[in-house]
């Protein structure tokens, strides 16, 4: 895919009534020979629009005016660009645990729980967090994670959760306010309760930091595993992942962790993972499948907005 179309497709599929700023600045690229002509000179890996627009907030340039950002862009592109080499999208949300409750409060406790391509870990806290599922609210605290919930009742209980690993190719430290300073860029503008989201659950694993391993998918997996604890059901776990990770890896990872025990869950693009037999998302704004042991039970929403359940809460 070229890259206009990687922007105009970014545009029209994930940033349309999610963030006009996203949407403007991203058709203005698309359309933009001198902005596409540098992008093109990154690898193509490094040319995604959630890193360009990141890096610039980083940077404090503007998002909001595409005149003011297209100057920017040209003015300062030799850092740009070097940011853009050197980072990666991590975007952690915290949100996303409101969509893996259900199955984990489902399993048998206590749990141990792994989770591959972890960022900072702030997806690893699914007993620590307040959630609210239309008018039923579980747990005090902040953050308040909002979940609709379709054709499953919500969890009357959290998971018991007593360890908690996360593997990343790089891990990011939410007590490093250079690392919350870019989770924080990678958060699209118009989006402030997700910034305010990313604050708490910082401030809640920064109070009892997860084991957080740097380490690949598939070359590392297998030892982390190895130091859950006996006695506990050990989840192996990942939401928004694979698609960073190319085809030939993608089937090494789903073969190994068929070998290892405990459970997986997966919460990803359907595109990555089989999906034979499911029925039609309820409308496009659903981006991801929830799989238990490959199994797919729910379309969900990219930040755990909302799931639509067609399968058992477990399998
Ligand atoms: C978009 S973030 C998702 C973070 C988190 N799972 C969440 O849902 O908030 C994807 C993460 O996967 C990590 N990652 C990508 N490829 C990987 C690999 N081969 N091995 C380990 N981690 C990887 C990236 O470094 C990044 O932190």
């Amino acid at each position: 895919m070229s890259t206009a179309d990687t922007y105009r497709r970014f545009a029209d599929r994930e940033a349309r009534g999610v963030s006009p700023a996203y949407e403007r600045l991203s058709r203005v690229v698309a359309r933009d020979p001198d902005l596409l002509a540098m992008l093109d000179s990154l690898p193509p890996a490094k040319r995604q629009p959630n890193l360009l627009f990141g890096v610039v907030r980083l940077r404090g340039g503007p998002v909001d005016d595409p005149v003011a950002f297209r100057a920017h862009v040209l003015a300062h592109w030799p850092e740009i660009a070097a940011q853009m080499r050197v980072r990666a999208t991590q975007t952690n949300e915290a949100g996303r645990c409101a969509v893996l409750l259900p199955v984990l409060a489902a399993l048998p406790q206590p749990l141990a729980l792994l989770e591959v391509g972890a960022s900072a870990g702030l997806c690893l806290y699914p007993d620590r967090y307040a959630y609210r599922y239309g008018d039923r609210r579980i747990g005090d605290g902040e953050p308040v994670l909002d979940c609709t919930l379709t054709g499953v009742a919500p969890p009357d209980r959290w998971p018991e959760v007593v360890w908690r690993a996360g593997l990343d190719m790089n891990p990011l430290d939410v007590t490093d306010p250079a690392d919350l300073a870019w989770l924080d860029a990678l958060i699209w503008p118009e989006h402030a309760h997700r910034r305010q989201r990313l604050r708490a659950a910082a401030a809640v694993a920064g109070a009892d930091p997860p084991l957080l391993v740097r380490g690949d998918l598939v070359d590392d997996l297998p030892a982390l595993a190895a130091r859950a604890p006996a006695g506990a059901t050990l989840v192996i776990f990942h939401s928004s992942v694979l698609y960073q990770v190319p085809p030939a890896r993608r089937t090494a990872f789903t073969e190994l962790v068929r070998t290892l025990p405990g459970h997986w869950l997966a919460n990803e693009d359907p595109t990555v993972l089989p999906r034979a037999g499911v029925p039609d998302p309820p409308d496009g704004g659903f981006h991801n499948l929830l799989a238990l042991d490959g199994r797919p039970l729910a379309w969900t929403r990219g930040h755990g907005q909302a799931a639509t359940w067609f399968g058992p809460v477990r399998s």
